[in-house]
């Protein structure tokens, strides 16, 4: 359920007509819905509220400082990936002991500044990177508090992009070799391993894989605490899908059903969530405006003001995003190939899409965009990339500035031999 509907053909975010931002911000641009995201999350807290649990959103999903903090206001804690995810974090006012630490190749400048920030947990996933904490650790005179991420070979039966806890992937160290790991974490000085964290993919659209996985983990916790190891954190990472087009997801309330009896069965273990998608795909659009028409005599291209370096899902992962128009009336359905302004023939929106005929200075919602939308945008094609907006009931803020020509070069120099 989400907050962009239409009210007498017209399409809405909440009680602002979509229309009116696109007209007075400009396109492309990136609105989010306040109550849909707070509604998200609150419905993702609520189904685990039986269990001592933290609920991290993904910050690489959506990473601008106002849903961080619309979010660290709701309780969130944030699961980050960077020093520039960790600044973002803290920035937004997220309380450090809240914040999980994933990442296969974190600097050791990043260790640095998350243990002196004060973070609660490091996601480690290789001998190497532990040694590595270790050392850094031992610098500052610190423990760090260690999460190793385990790799438990399940399949999550999704874009092979998006998939991580497949054996051949690079995340995480094998579940077959998780004891030895564990043994050799609890002898460094400076780490202190107190949790075990796995996450195998993105937009998982049933709950087999999760049980799969939840199940494993478990059993490996189990065998942990019989060596003595005090281990008090399980995360489960991040990964429930959402419908773009016609999946059926389980609800947070089925998916943490599912789950919860594995979880029980260890009597007293910190559950630690890391969902991004689920929380701001759907709270979330990014609007464009019909530049062109083309036809070929292949086929029929709306060419749109946004491209795919203001939304990259369908390039890399053919993903489906739902297109409908801003003003809903009858016109003929047409098929078409909704392309941006890039010179890529991968820049594309949607192909082959059956819609209702767009014409030149039509208005349309790309729907689903809030997770992994402006957060993977570039300048390519020396772009500069989308305004974001925050609505929430009957008004809207611009979250974030539309970049313009100087901001594309900002930090740029010419040296002077070229002068
Ligand atoms: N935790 C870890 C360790 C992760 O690697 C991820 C996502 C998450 C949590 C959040 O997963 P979510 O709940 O959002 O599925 N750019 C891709 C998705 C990449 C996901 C990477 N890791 C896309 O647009 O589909």
């Amino acid at each position: 359920m989400n907050f962009f509907q239409y009210q007498d053909n017209e399409l809405y975010a909440e009680q602002v007509p979509v229309k009116q931002i696109a007209d007075e911000v400009g396109t492309p641009v990136y609105i989010y819905s306040y109550n849909t995201l707070m509604r998200h999350f609150k419905a993702f807290d609520a189904a685990f509220a039986s269990l001592d649990h933290l609920v991290c959103f993904a910050v690489k999903a959506n990473s601008n400082l106002a849903i961080l903090k619309s979010l660290a206001q709701a309780g969130a804690g944030m699961d980050i990936v960077s020093g520039g995810e960790l600044y973002r974090a803290l920035a937004a006012g997220v309380n450090p002991e809240k914040i999980v630490y994933a990442g296969v190749g974190k600097t050791q400048t990043e260790m640095e500044y998350a243990l002196k920030s004060g973070v609660l947990l490091f996601n480690v996933e290789s001998q190497a990177e532990l040694q590595s904490l270790n050392q850094v650790a031992g610098q500052l005179g610190v423990k760090a508090r260690v999460a190793l991420r385990v790799n438990p070979d399940v399949d999550p039966q999704t874009h092979p992009y998006i998939s991580t806890g497949l054996k051949e992937n690079k995340f995480g160290i094998s579940i077959n070799q998780a004891i030895q790991e564990y043994q050799a974490a609890a002898r460094l000085e400076n780490i202190q391993v107190v949790g075990v964290h796995k996450h195998i993919g993105s937009q998982i659209t049933e709950v087999g894989p999760f049980v799969d996985s939840v199940g494993k983990i478990v059993d490996l916790i189990k065998q942990l605490r019989g060596m003595g190891l005090d281990i008090q954190y399980l995360n489960l990472g991040g990964g429930l899908g959402i419908t773009y087009d016609d999946e059926t997801p389980p609800s947070p309330e089925n998916f943490a059903q599912a789950i919860m009896p594995l979880i029980n069965e260890l009597g007293g273990c910190k559950v630690i969530l890391e969902p991004g998608r689920v929380i701001a795909g759907n709270a979330g659009i990014l609007v464009a405006r019909v530049m062109y028409k083309k036809t070929t005599p292949a086929k029929g291209f709306v060419i749109v003001d946004a491209g795919m370096n203001d939304l990259i899902r369908p390039s890399l992962y053919g993903a489906y995003h739902k297109i409908i128009p801003l003003h809903k009336e009858k016109r003929p359905e047409v098929e078409v190939d909704v392309v941006g302004p890039i010179c890529e023939t991968g820049d594309f929106l949607a192909q082959k899409r059956t819609l209702p005929e767009f014409r030149r200075g039509d208005l349309m919602a790309v729907m689903s965009a809030g997770s992994y939308g402006f957060s993977m945008s570039s300048n390519y094609n020396s772009r500069p990339r989308a305004a974001e907006v925050l609505v929430c009931d009957d008004k809207y803020y611009v979250i974030r500035q539309r970049e313009n020509f100087e901001t594309l070069i900002q930090g740029e120099s010419v040296p002077g031999f070229l002068q």
